[in-house]
Order: structure tokens, then sequence, then C-alpha cells
């Protein structure tokens, strides 16, 4: 079984999660229609991750006998800026993501709940893996500065991702 405590936790994580979804989304749209499609296709690709990731949190919790309660998301911004300034707000976003995963790994701790813990070891990992992806692009990005040519050959590698399977 599961506490009420984390229950609650999880299902605003779950939220948290969905929002995350969204705000790809909107980054992916608004790096298309910069005619940065390949960064719009890495973005597409995260909005799937994110939405595989609060479904997967969702199942958890159902199979431990909680009730799922899916929040109201808020809206994304519209506008991102310099692609560079786009990809320093997903590393600032994935790293408010991992304290909230920390948090949610302290509350499993508290709580007493093993399995809780064993299970968001996962999402840990991930947030160090999505945090390191994030970083490089922003490095890769600074490096470049203003030059067109380059920006246009990390889109195009990066365009290249493809969505896991399952
Ligand atoms: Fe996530
Ligand atoms: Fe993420």
């Amino acid at each position: 079984m599961v506490s009420k405590k984390m229950q609650d936790a999880l299902n605003a994580h779950v939220t948290s999660e969905l929002y995350s979804a969204n705000l790809y989304l909107a980054m992916s749209a608004y790096c298309d229609a910069k005619a940065y499609k390949g960064f719009g296709r890495w973005l597409r690709v995260q909005y799937f991750e994110e939405l595989d990731h609060s479904h997967k949190m969702l199942d958890y919790l159902v199979s431990r006998g909680g009730t799922a309660a899916v929040g109201a998301v808020k809206a994304p911004p519209r506008t991102f800026g310099s692609i560079l300034d786009l990809f320093q707000a997903v590393l600032d976003h994935e790293r408010d993501v991992s304290q909230s995963i920390d948090e949610l790994y302290r509350t499993a701790a508290a709580e007493k709940d093993t399995a809780a813990q064993v299970f968001l070891q996962w999402f840990v990992s991930e947030q160090v893996e999505e945090e390191a992806n994030v970083q490089e692009i922003v490095d890769k990005l600074k490096l470049i500065g203003d030059k067109s040519s380059a920006a246009l050959y990390l889109d195009k590698e990066y365009g290249k991702r493809q969505r896991a399977a399952g």
C-alpha cells in the first residue's frame, strides 16, 4: 500500500511531468517555426519521453493501490528567445525537476516506503542523463556562438533523434 502523503506527492509529480511534456511541445513548435526543424524534432521526442514518465508514475501509483488524481496543467510560455536561451531554459527546468524527484525520494524514505524508493531510483538516474544531454547541447551552442552554419549543422545532427521503443 501507498501512504496518503506518498500518493499526494506522486500525483503532484505526474502533473509536473505533464507540464514538462507541454513545455517541450511548445518549444518544439517554436523551433519548427524558426526553421530549426531538427531541434524541433529532438524536443518532440522529449515531449513523448515526458509523457512516458507521467504514465510510468501513474501506473506505479495504481499498482500500489493508490488513487490517481491528475491535476490541472498550467500553460507553458509561447516564446523562448534564441535557440541558446531555449536550451538554457530546458536545462534550468530539468534541474528543477531533478530537485523535485530528490524531494519525492526523501518523502519515500521518510514514509519508510522501500518500494517507492526503489521505483524512484529509475527517475533519479533518468534525471542525471537528461541534465547531461541538455548540458551538452547548451555547451555546443555556446561554443558556436553566432555562426549560423554551425547552428544548422547541430540542428541536423540533433534532428536524428528517434523515439525509444516501448
Ligand atoms: Fe520527466
Ligand atoms: Fe525531463
